[in-house]
């Protein structure tokens, strides 16, 4: 039987045997929410780098430079991580450059997967029917804080063990633990988190919109996939089945 995982940091990840698994990347509060935004609303690519310095290097290439650390955007870039920045229309075509505190290590740190796709729950059903027909095992990989544990990614997590319901084998505890706490929190995800400690800082960031958005089930329907250096919006060619 197929099985599934969750690698709770990236710090983690050389645990995880990658060459014949899908990963999806969890970056809840906000960058797999923003990707998965950005490629809803027509951006045609994103490259997700590491440094600053790539960035802005990038950004003197032409692409579009988005800088986030800390949860607040950096000066001298063009935009920061917010979900709601990534729907400008006129992004439309356009390639950005992104890098985060967490989701763009996470998402470099998940090359040599099978296939590396982007979760949220503004994607959570579309992800949901594309993972459940996979031939292959699943790791769920959350991007934390700097290494460690976060809630919101873990609880995510949980939603895609409960969504799946025992179409995978859990490779370890872990699936259990966040398939747990989501049963405890699912009704009411934004009491659950409101003592996180991202939450904290969104939040005297005055940014409880952008928790708020990223909280939301189903507003899009695509599947950003990593292929490469960029991230894309998953086309039919790109499926596993
Ligand atoms: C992260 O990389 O952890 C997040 O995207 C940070 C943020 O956007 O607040």
């Amino acid at each position: 039987m197929k099985k599934i995982d969750i690698c709770l940091s990236p710090d983690l990840i050389h645990q995880y045997d990658l060459a014949s698994t899908v990963v999806v990347v969890i970056d809840i509060l906000r960058a797999s929410s923003s990707i998965t935004t950005a490629m809803a609303h027509g951006v045609k690519a994103i490259r997700p780098v590491e440094s600053l310095s790539e960035c802005r290097e990038l950004k003197l290439k032409g692409h579009i430079g988005a800088a986030e650390r800390g949860g607040k955007k950096v000066g001298g870039f063009d935009m920061g991580n917010s979900p709601f920045s990534f729907m400008n229309p006129e992004l439309e075509d356009t390639k950005i450059a992104l890098t985060t505190t967490n989701g763009t290590i996470t998402l470099k740190k998940s090359k040599g997967a099978l296939q590396v796709i982007i979760g949220s729950f503004l994607n959570y059903s579309a992800l949901l029917a594309y993972l459940e027909r996979l031939p292959c095992d699943l790791l769920l990989h959350c991007a934390g804080w700097k290494g460690t544990v976060n809630l919101e990614d873990t609880l995510f997590a949980g939603a895609i063990i409960y969504g799946l319901k025992q179409m995978f084998e859990y490779n370890s505890d872990v699936p259990l633990m966040a398939l747990n706490l989501y049963k405890i929190a699912k009704n009411d995800l934004k009491s659950a988190i409101q003592d996180s400690s991202h939450v904290a800082r969104l939040m005297n960031l005055g940014l409880e919109k952008d928790i708020d958005f990223c909280l939301k089930f189903d507003e899009y329907k695509v599947i950003p996939v990593l292929k490469g250096n960029y991230i894309t919006k998953m086309k039919l060619p790109d499926m596993l089945f």
